[in-house]
C-alpha cells in the first residue's frame, strides 16, 4: 500500500501517516512496534528529544535494512533545551543518536516564552547546515505564528498541534493552510481518551471500519498529516489502513458537531 505524501513549502514531502512516539520508551516494545511499522508501510517516525527515545529509532532503522532516504524522521527541542547554544548543541546529540547526519524535520516542541525566538534562529541556521531538510513549529496558536513574521527568515513548513473529532480547531487549521504550514494532527485518537462516541460509533458501522479508523480518516478528508501512536501491531495496522474508504460529506456534517474542545495534551492558549 502506498501512503500518500503532502507537500512542505520548502518541496519536500511528508508522508500523510506517521508513528507517534510518544511514551513508546521499553527497547523491546519499541522494536516490536518499529517492526510492525514497517511491515505495515509506515516510512514517518515522530519522535522528540523528551521522548527519550531518540536513540531507540536509531538504532532500529540502522537495524531495519531500509535507506536513510527511504525513510522521514522528526524529532523535536525539548523545552529545556530552548535557547540559541543549547538548541544547536542538543540537536547534535539527537543526530548522533538518531544515527543520522539530518532529519526530516525538526520542530521545536513548544512556543516557550521568552526563547522561542532565539531557538527559532538556531532551527535556521541547522537547516541552512543541512541538519534539517525542513523545519517547523508544535502546540503555536495563530498568535505565535502571527509574531514569527517579526523575526523568522523561514516560515515554519508545519505546525504540529493537539487536532482529532473531539478537538477540531477549524480556524488554526484554516490559518495555517492558508500561509501553506502543514498541519500535523497529534494525538488524533484522542489519547484513546474518548472511544465512545455515539456518532463515531454510527458512521464506523455504516463503512465497515473502527471507531479509530474514523477519527484517522476526519484527519485526512482534511488535508493533514496523522500520528497516532500505538505499540500494538493489530492496532499499528489498522491506524494506517485509512486509504481505501472515504467519509461523505453528511459523515462530515455529523462529525463537525462533535467537537468538544478536548484537550488529552498540554494546552499553548495562555501562553504568552
Ligand atoms: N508535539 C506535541 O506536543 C505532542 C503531544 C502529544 C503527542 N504528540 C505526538 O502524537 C503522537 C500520538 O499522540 P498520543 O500518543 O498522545 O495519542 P493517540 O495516538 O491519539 O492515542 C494513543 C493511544 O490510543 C491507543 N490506540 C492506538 N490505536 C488504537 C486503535 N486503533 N484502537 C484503539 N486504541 C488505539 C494506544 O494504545 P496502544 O499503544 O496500547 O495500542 C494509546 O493508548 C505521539 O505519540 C507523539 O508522537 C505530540
Amino acid at each position: 500500500m502506498s501512503i500518500p505524501d503532502i507537500k512542505m513549502s520548502g518541496g519536500h514531502k511528508i508522508p500523510q501517516v506517521g508513528l507517534g512516539l510518544w511514551k513508546v520508551k521499553e527497547a523491546d516494545e519499541f522494536r516490536t512496534a518499529f517492526g510492525a511499522a514497517i511491515q505495515a508501510g509506515y516510512r514517518h517516525f515522530d519522535s522528540a528529544q523528551a521522548y527519550g527515545n531518540e536513540h531507540l529509532l536509531g538504532e532500529a532503522w540502522k537495524n531495519s535494512g531500509l535507506k536513510r532516504e527511504e525513510l522521514f524522521l522528526t524529532t523535536k527541542i525539548a523545552v529545556q533545551h530552548f535557547g540559541y547554544s543549547k538548541a544547536h548543541s542538543t540537536f547534535e546529540e539527537s543526530l548522533k543518536k538518531l544515527q543520522t547526519d539530518y532529519v526530516d524535520l525538526l520542530l521545536l516542541h513548544f512556543p516557550v516564552p521568552l526563547l522561542r525566538k532565539k531557538s527559532w534562529q538556531a532551527l535556521e541556521e541547522i537547516q541552512k547546515d543541512g541538519g534539517a531538510k525542513s523545519i517547523g513549529v508544535s502546540n503555536y496558536t495563530i498568535r505565535h505564528l502571527e509574531e514569527m513574521k517579526d523575526y523568522a527568515k523561514v516560515t515554519p513548513a508545519v505546525n504540529q498541534i493537539e487536532l482529532h473529532v473531539f478537538l477540531q480547531q477549524p480556524e488554526l487549521i484554516k490559518y495555517c493552510q492558508k500561509r501553506n504550514i502543514v498541519v500535523e494532527a497529534y494525538s488524533p485518537i484522542a489519547h484513546a481518551r474518548a472511544m465512545d462516541n455515539e456518532v463515531i460509533a454510527g458512521i464506523a458501522k455504516k463503512h465497515g471500519r473502527t471507531y479509530a479508523q474514523v477519527m484517522l480518516r476526519w484527519c485526512i478528508e482534511r488535508d493533514l498529516i496523522v500520528l497516532p501512536k500505538s505499540v500494538t501491531p493489530s492496532r499499528i495496522k489498522e491506524n494506517i489502513d485509512i486509504f481505501d474508504f472515504q467519509l461523505d460529506d453528511k459523515d462530515m456534517e455529523a462529525i463537525a458537531g462533535q467537537d468538544q474542545d478536548l484537550r488529552t495534551a498540554w494546552s499553548p492558549v495562555h501562553v504568552p
